[in-house]
């Protein structure tokens, strides 16, 4: 399954929902009965991801793939990571360079990969981590995906914020990737205050369904077992299970519900 994760507001989990969409995937098997692989590419120049999975080298990454000047496949920049079947295209600060010169055959060139099956025998899962900006770096990504899950904070800017990253998908969608679907709003780092329900009450009228429940309860030591320890909340500890057991959830009913054709 080709999904995308995407927000319209900074600090909204969104990597955190990639990390742990990908964690979850290779707890999962395939219909041979082969636990799943995923790679997890790296479409964000601050490189989050790409610093918790720790590949080897960033010499070479996803901006090699997005490039209009000898582009390389994307097989050649999937790297092992520091996690058991998770291989990573990594990111570094140069992808920010190709945003001006990116050619539309730049920005087709993971669509063309998903629809080829290139990397079919290489992973069963490929999870985006979607940068903010809405510029030729997402709209590549947009491209490639069939599956985006958009993630949001219970707040005003953060409903305001996956509303307009589903705009955004909209576009994409008419414009160049008619298979593009929403797979659904997470709700990330939730506490529970007169508040924060209230904005959620907005949210489930505002995208119906299609508002994952439960939200991600928020756990102070997300950022302490990803960021410093490099460890899937599910490994690091029974505090953080709550976590993992929702994005277990979240994968496992996409995973039900997709065809798993490209
Ligand atoms: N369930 C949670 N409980 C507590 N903290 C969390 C939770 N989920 C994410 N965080 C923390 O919130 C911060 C922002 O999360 P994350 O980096 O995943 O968001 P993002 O949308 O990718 O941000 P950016 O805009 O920088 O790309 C991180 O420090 C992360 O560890
Ligand atoms: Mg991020």
């Amino acid at each position: 399954m080709w999904i995308g994760v995407g927000k319209g507001k900074g600090g909204a989990g969104c990597t955190t929902a990639a990390l742990e969409l990908a964690y979850a995937a290779t707890r999962r098997r395939t219909r041979s009965g082969r636990p799943r692989r995923a790679a997890v590419l790296d479409l964000d120049p601050q490189g989050n991801a790409t610093d918790v999975l720790e590949p080897e080298s960033r010499r070479i990454g996803i901006k090699d793939v997005l490039t209009p000047h000898d582009p390389l496949p994307l097989r050649d920049v999937l790297l092992p990571s520091v996690w058991d079947r998770v291989l990573v295209a990594p990111a570094d600060r140069f992808l920010a360079n190709r945003e001006a010169d990116l050619t539309p055959d730049a920005v087709t060139a993971l669509r063309r990969t998903r629809i080829s099956g290139d990397i079919d025998g290489l992973v069963d899962d490929v999870i985006i981590d979607l940068p903010r900006d809405i510029g030729k770096i997402s709209a590549a990504g947009l491209l490639g995906i069939r599956h985006l899950f958009i993630t949001a904070r219970a707040t005003i800017w953060g409903a305001q914020g996956a509303e307009e990253m589903r705009y955004t998908a909209e576009r994409i969608a008419s414009r160049g990737n008619p298979e593009l679907e929403i797979s659904g709003y997470i709700i990330a780092a939730f506490e529970e205050t007169p508040d924060s329900r209230r904005v959620v009450e907005e949210m489930r009228n505002q995208f119906g369904g299609k508002l994952l429940a439960p939200p991600v309860p928020r756990k102070i030591m997300v950022p302490e077992s990803l960021e410093s320890f490099h460890t899937p909340c599910r490994e690091y500890g029974s505090e953080l299970e709550p976590v993992a057991d929702v994005y277990q959830k979240y994968y496992d009913s996409l995973l039900e519900s997709a065809d798993d054709s490209r």
